[in-house]
């Protein structure tokens, strides 16, 4: 099969002998590591510290300040057992991956308030991406696997990815909402033809009919997408395959059905080709495929269903009275005065700081944006990333050293000195807050669940 696809390439893109070879040569070659700084916990500049501090070598990337190549002489610890990815400073993106994000916002942090679509969005990374160029927006991350939630759900967390809510639709159902976002980012489920690199195995199943059937459902969320999209506002179409029945090919059917009510907007410097296509040999990356679009009118004759079932949410909003006693504890405990709403799934306690009411009434949240407190034997106890969502609380804080949080991170207890009383404290090291811990007769112990620890 992977003949077929090498034929296909070679066939549809006209390659030459010597590119040809190129091109093959490229996917047998492993891939230079990529990670991306989370400017949402770290600074590019205090990040570079730590990895000289690690002795990891960094290179600067085309696709912005916080991308970087990197190499490491130690790899005993693999990067993701690393303390700087449990502590969500970084997360290893291909570079090609990042481009989507990338290019929607144009690498620029834009503070306004959208409604922002991510509609088909684990394990997550261009989520994150998006909350750090678009702090102040709403973004409604969806995925409609559930089995891959709970990646969606850690790398969030982890990242302090902020007013992030998650729900569970297939993408085809936003076209029964038109107009209602602001940007949408449709980074579509694809033949996958980037996997190539991992393993030959991973053309085993290549085919066209397979291609063609995937290539009907992208242009489906495409068109789904579309018709979500508010008049005058963006969508960013990716995928990380090379074909063009599920690239070009998909735009050129939008552009068929509806051509009059959008254009393309040229995200490279030859303007007779708007779009991006990173190329394994050419950009030394993944294949990538981006295009953005905007739209310049509302479709007429939109069949919207309107018999759309009412969704029972697991979500409850927290009663006048036990909202009340959640604010004075936030008060009373770390001084902090919240101005969004809490909601309530069993015994946890999940605080969003957006107005979602219109998606409340519609939508079925599978995760509201962070949780906060768990209320067990009658009693709150916060939960780790009440700590690292927020900035450093006015009170109850407690400074923090590296090898405390390599301690704590690795789930292993701390002996305190008598002037920390027993209860619950925010750590931070220098100015980045680092999570919630609890002190208990003189011992301090992390509130991270053990499925984020760091294995060392
Ligand atoms: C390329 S991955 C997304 C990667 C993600 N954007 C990121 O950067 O981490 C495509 C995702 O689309 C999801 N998907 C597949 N069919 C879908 C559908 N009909 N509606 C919404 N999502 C779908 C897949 O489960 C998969 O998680």
């Amino acid at each position: 099969m992977k003949q077929d696809f090498l034929n296909y390439i070679q066939e549809t893109f006209q390659f030459q002998e010597q590119e040809m070879k190129d091109f093959e040569a490229a996917l047998n070659k492993p891939l230079k590591k990529t990670l991306r700084v989370n400017t949402n916990k770290i600074s590019v500049e205090d990040f570079k510290a730590l990895a000289l501090k690690n002795n990891w070598t960094l290179w600067e990337t085309s696709l912005g300040e916080n991308m970087f190549y990197i190499d490491r002489e130690d790899t005993s610890l693999a990067l993701g057992h690393t303390l700087e990815h449990i502590a969500g400073y970084i997360y290893m993106q291909e570079l090609a991956a990042s481009s989507s994000p990338f290019y929607m916002s144009e690498d620029m942090i834009d503070e306004t308030e959208y409604n922002i679509l991510d509609m088909s969005a684990s394990p997550g990374w261009k989520t994150t991406q998006l909350t750090e160029y678009y702090p102040n927006s709403l973004i409604i991350a969806n995925e409609i696997d559930k089995s891959r939630m709970r990646q969606l759900h850690e790398n969030t967390d982890r990242l302090g990815a902020k007013n992030v809510y998650v729900t569970n639709f297939d993408g085809r159902h936003f076209k029964n909402y038109p107009e209602t976002f602001d940007k949408i980012l449709l980074d579509a489920p694809c033949s996958g033809e980037w996997t190539a690199y991992k393993t030959d195995d991973a053309l085993k199943y290549w085919n066209l009919k397979n291609i063609k059937r995937i290539a009907k459902l992208q242009f489906q969320l495409l068109e789904s997408a579309f018709i979500a999209l508010k008049v005058w506002w963006e969508l960013v179409y990716s995928t990380c395959t090379l074909n063009r029945l599920e690239n070009e090919d998909i735009i050129n059917k939008l552009t068929d059905k509806y051509w009059d009510y959008f254009r393309i907007i040229s995200l490279s410097e030859d303007t007779s080709n708007p779009l991006i296509r990173a190329w394994p040999h050419k950009n030394n990356t993944w294949g990538f495929f981006v295009v953005k679009l905007i739209k310049k009118e509302s479709v007429e004759d939109i069949k919207v269903k309107t018999n759309l079932q009412t969704h029972t949410q697991w979500f409850e909003k927290l009663s006048n009275t036990s909202e009340k006693t959640v604010r004075n504890y936030l008060t009373e405990n770390f001084s902090l005065e919240f101005p969004g709403k809490f909601y309530t799934y069993r015994n946890e306690i999940y605080y969003g700081e957006k107005n979602i009411d219109f998606f409340w009434e519609h939508f079925f949240f599978y995760k509201m944006w962070v949780k906060i407190w768990k209320l067990e034997d009658g009693e709150f106890h916060p939960n780790f990333f009440l700590g690292t969502n927020f900035e450093i609380f006015e009170k109850n804080t407690l400074p923090v050293n590296d090898e405390m949080i390599h301690t704590l991170y690795s789930g292993w207890e701390i002996e305190m000195d008598d002037q920390w009383h027993d209860g619950y404290y925010q750590i931070h090291s220098n100015t980045t807050p680092a999570g919630c811990v609890k002190i208990k007769w003189g011992v301090m112990k992390s509130l991270l669940e053990s499925r984020f620890m760091r294995k060392v």
